[in-house]
């Protein structure tokens, strides 16, 4: 059956089947396709998309600006100091006005809960741009990154080191499972996944035959690595815990040693962005050979002007 997404919002990839995130990568490498081959269309002409921000970003707000503004649609930024939202009108009351004058919703923002409300309320499709739960649109540009390097990223075995408990590695969890790609996360145990979570990704991954393995061992993680993954040690928000971050996880730093330890000279290197270069990856590393990050950046726009295309048109 032909895959039909639209009207449909994401908030957490745990609301998608694989065949839906294979919709929207598909649609992602031809819109790729056609900005390299310098093809315009208006796809969005006449439409309008809200952008509610409480915390700061480059790439996603970049991504969703210039992917919605391209296709001829008016991007409207709200930060967190232009509106009422939550202080002094309730979020269902302003995902109601801002459902009758817009078309669409991007969220990004602390609770997991807000986005929900939002789209619960608006009536029009919402957007989780991160919160600090999930962050479902970066691990579409993740996959597309992946499947660009080896053709399909089933069977990979991908490794992501570090907070094991926030937003990306919750995220990419559930992407990795959803897909077929072998998932481990690499992290203390103070900072190892919600069970409840992995329990639920564990469902998601005996469906598509991954293997979800959650340690704190680098000797158990690294080995034919084909991806390591790492962000951040303290996310926005939790900037003052820097320093128990810090020692705890300076094992978990990507260095040439982890690399080696992959025993694979095609392992690559991801990392959402910002990073902290020297905490949670050396220059070297972020900046060599095996380093994908740019491409990752970039694919944000591809798969969320995807997102979009395929869920508003
Ligand atoms: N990766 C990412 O979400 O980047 P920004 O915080 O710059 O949007
Ligand atoms: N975990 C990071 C991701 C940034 C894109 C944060 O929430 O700050």
């Amino acid at each position: 059956m032909a895959v039909n997404l639209h009207g449909r919002s994401l908030l957490t990839l745990l609301d998608y089947e694989p065949e839906q995130v294979r919709h929207l990568l598909n649609i992602s490498h031809t819109v790729k396709a056609e900005r390299y081959s310098r093809q315009q269309h208006q796809r969005f002409q006449g439409m309008t998309l809200a952008m509610l921000f409480e915390k700061r970003s480059t790439r996603t707000r970049c991504a969703f600006e210039t992917a919605f503004g391209e296709e001829g649609g008016h991007p409207v930024f709200l930060s967190k100091d232009d509106i009422q939202l939550g202080a002094k009108e309730s979020v269902e009351d302003t995902a109601r006005v801002l459902g009758r004058m817009f078309d669409a919703i991007m969220f990004r923002g602390f609770k997991q809960e807000t986005v929900e409300l939002l789209a619960e309320y608006s009536g029009v499709p919402v957007y989780n741009g991160l919160t600090d739960r999930f962050h479902p649109t970066q691990v579409l540009a993740d996959l597309m990154t992946i499947e660009e390097r080896f053709g399909d990223v089933a069977g990979l075995n991908f490794v992501y080191t570090g907070d094991g408990r926030n937003n990306m590695a919750n995220s990419l969890m559930i992407g990795s499972c959803l897909m077929g790609m072998n998932c481990t996360i690499l992290a203390p145990a103070e900072l190892c996944p919600d069970p409840e979570l992995v329990e639920t990704v564990q469902g998601i991954a005996a469906d598509s035959g991954a293997v979800l393995a959650i340690t704190s061992s680098l000797e158990e993680a690294l080995p034919d690595a084909d991806v390591i993954y790492t962000d951040v040690w303290a996310s926005m928000g939790e900037e003052s815990r820097m320093k128990e971050r810090i020692a705890l996880l300076e094992p978990y730093r990507v260095d040439s040693a982890m690399m080696d330890m992959t025993g694979n000279d095609e392992c690559i290197f991801m990392h959402c962005l910002p990073a902290v270069k020297g905490n949670e990856v050396t220059e070297e590393i972020i900046e060599g050979p095996s380093s994908v990050v740019w491409d990752e950046a970039e694919n944000r726009k591809h798969t969320i002007k995807a997102l979009m295309i395929a869920t508003l048109l």
